[in-house]
């Protein structure tokens, strides 16, 4: 960013009133040092919606929704902060500046648009190939018998590349594509004479960015054998990230859009054969780990993606994880599992579509998903690796929003492990109530929710909030903090935030420097955190009386573990219930011995 630009954003910053801005959007009012009104990101009817002029952020009480002007508007225009920016710019009537970009910046665009069109030459060049060579038709016989169609050929600009050194090279030069550019773009290797093809004797499949331009290949080999390798890809660059491209969105945009559900395959021969079969809403994430980038990509333009990948033993693993990175991204998620190991293009071609549809169909939601794939990787045989596997299971819970849906997954998940339904409630309240999340509601729709106010979790918002005004004191106690820890993340991320803060500027104020490095549900806890006044006195005693309650709580968490499965031994029958019993003794002294 350059100076220009921040001095921009300052001023924004500095001259948007948060009271003004916040009234364009919700009528507020006055009372005491605050301003109160109808939370606009839920629905309620007593206000618990607060903004603080001198604090310049605001603070539901009831959704936890908070931070500051910026997050507002991003929050309610549903936009990026640069978006964000400008409506504020607007709002207030101060010019946009043309960003200036730096000679840096400069350098990077051109060398991006010239690679961009070294790569949409080699699609034509490669898309002649397959048209008219001899070895094309080779190409064009083994594409027909996987049953890709002219139209398909079409839609994905698939080519191929001719087994041998330098078509490409010489081709391209011809149109004024130098060596240097065509080794970085990643088409060419540099050779002892010269640079030569990277693809040769390969299916071309371009891969686009979400805007259309190709950014890169994957080349299917032709001449299968155990030298070469089944795909080659272009090599990770600045310019090529794999992280941040899903194979076919472009071609499957409008689709997904108008469905609002996406279909997530591992393959690009997934990918296109599924659109052969007419569904062409899926996409494919190209062999690698599904990541958040990717999950944004999606959320931006569908509410629901369906993941159907391989069902080998790293396929599911992998799946487990995609479905929480799908869902942290606000996306529903569900899991297909395509029948006798094959992948969804032996599926579909075998099958036919209305198979596949059928699939989706009957696709499992993402944590029944997540709590079948736990519970048949741990042996739940005994109890012991009953709650293993129930311990394994609650962050997946904890993602869930829906109280009412965290019920019914409680009810099945004890259900299926035979264990007591209360005993698994008792756990998520207590993981909820140490990572900060509201108190669940016990399976009662009406009951209205509350947040908890687990003395740990005061301790550590009591902390944090003496912390942010007097960041020397981090110093002083960082020893004793770390070593008693977090337990919520957000708590934890605000606490590295700050200690960031410290190395960085010891004077500035923390508080509202932070909220630009938070991530969205950590702003808005650091929000709740400095909602609160804590009144000035001795801060160093303050500290202190955290820090014990922190240990405690800690120790009271490791006493329930041992004590619930005292309980569940005991009700069993089983002796070792004596053991446990011995250890929570130990623990509870501990306890006793903090004071
Ligand atoms: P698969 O082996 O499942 O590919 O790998 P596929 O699409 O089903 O290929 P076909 O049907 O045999 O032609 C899944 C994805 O992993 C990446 C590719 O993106 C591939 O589509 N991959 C696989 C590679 O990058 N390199 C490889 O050697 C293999
Ligand atoms: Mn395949």
């Amino acid at each position: 960013m350059s100076i220009m630009f921040d001095d921009f954003k300052e001023q924004v910053r500095s001259q948007a009133n948060i009271v003004d801005i916040v009234s364009e959007y919700v009528p507020l009012k006055k009372r005491g040092s605050s301003y109160w009104g109808c939370c606009p990101f839920h629905g309620e009817k007593t206000p618990s919606f607060s903004v603080s002029p001198d604090k310049n952020f605001f603070y539901c009480f009831g959704c936890h929704a908070g931070g500051d002007i910026f997050s507002f508007i991003m929050k309610i225009e549903n936009c990026t902060f640069q978006e964000a920016l400008k409506i504020l710019a607007n709002k207030l009537g101060i010019p946009i500046p043309e960003r200036e970009k730096t000679r840096q910046e400069i350098e990077r665009e051109k060398e991006a648009k010239e690679i961009i069109a070294a790569n949409e030459l080699a699609t034509r060049f490669y898309q002649a190939c397959l048209a008219k060579s001899e070895y094309g038709r080779i190409a064009q016989k083994y594409l027909a018998g996987r049953g890709i169609t002219p139209e398909i050929i079409e839609k994905f600009s698939i080519g191929v590349s001719l087994p041998v050194y330098t078509s490409l090279v010489k081709a391209l030069g011809k149109r004024g594509c130098r060596e240097e550019l065509l080794i970085k773009a990643g088409l060419a290797l540099k050779g002892r004479s010269g640079a030569y093809d990277k693809f040769r004797g390969r299916v071309m499949i371009p891969i686009e960015d979400a805007r259309g331009h190709v950014v890169g290949f994957g080349g299917r080999t032709l001449e299968q054998n155990a030298e070469t390798a089944k795909y080659m890809n272009t090599a990770e660059t600045e310019w090529f990230n794999k992280r941040t491209l899903l194979f076919g969105l472009h071609a499957a945009f409008k689709e997904i859009k108008k469905r609002r559900q996406a279909i997530i395959v591992e393959g690009y021969m997934d990918a296109i054969s599924l659109h052969a079969a007419g569904i062409d809403w899926a996409v494919a994430s190209m062999g690698t780990a599904f990541s958040a980038e990717q999950a944004k990509l999606l959320a931006r333009v569908c509410d629901e993606v369906v993941f159907s990948y391989d069902s080998d033993e790293a396929g599911l693993r992998a799946d487990i994880r995609a479905v929480s990175i799908a869902r942290a991204a606000g996306l529903k998620v569900k899991v297909l599992s395509v029948p006798d190991g094959k992948d969804p293009d032996e599926f579909v071609r075998k099958h036919g579509t209305d198979a596949y549809l059928k699939l989706i169909e009957n696709a499992s939601d993402g944590f029944d998903f997540q709590m079948r794939q736990t519970i048949a990787q741990n042996n739940v045989s005994n109890l012991a690796g009953k709650v293993e596997a129930v311990s394994k299971i609650l962050p997946f819970l904890l993602e869930c929003k829906n109280d009412i849906e965290v019920a019914g997954h409680i009810s099945r998940l004890a259900q299926l492990l035979t264990i007591d339904e209360s005993l698994i409630m008792s756990e998520y309240r207590k993981l909820a109530r140490k990572s900060g999340r509201r108190e669940p509601v016990t399976p009662l729709p009406q009951q209205k929710t509350v947040r908890a106010a687990g003395a740990e979790d005061e301790a550590e918002r009591q902390l944090l909030n003496i912390l942010a005004k007097n960041l020397r004191l981090l110093l002083l106690y960082r020893d004793k903090i770390e070593q008693a820890g977090f337990t919520s993340p957000e708590h934890e991320e605000i606490y590295n935030a700050l200690a960031e803060q410290l190395a960085k500027s010891p004077d500035g104020d923390a508080a509202s420097e932070l909220f630009r490095s938070l991530n969205p549900q950590a702003a808005a806890e650091f929000a709740a955190i400095m909602a609160k006044n804590v009144q000035p006195g001795d801060e160093e005693k303050l500290i202190e009386d955290c820090i014990r309650t922190m240990n405690k709580g800690k120790l009271e968490a490791l006493y329930e573990k041992h004590r619930l499965l005292a309980d569940e031994y005991e009700r069993l029958g089983d002796s070792r219930f004596l053991q446990e019993l011995a250890e929570s003794q130990k623990i509870k002294d501990a306890i006793k011995n903090l004071y």
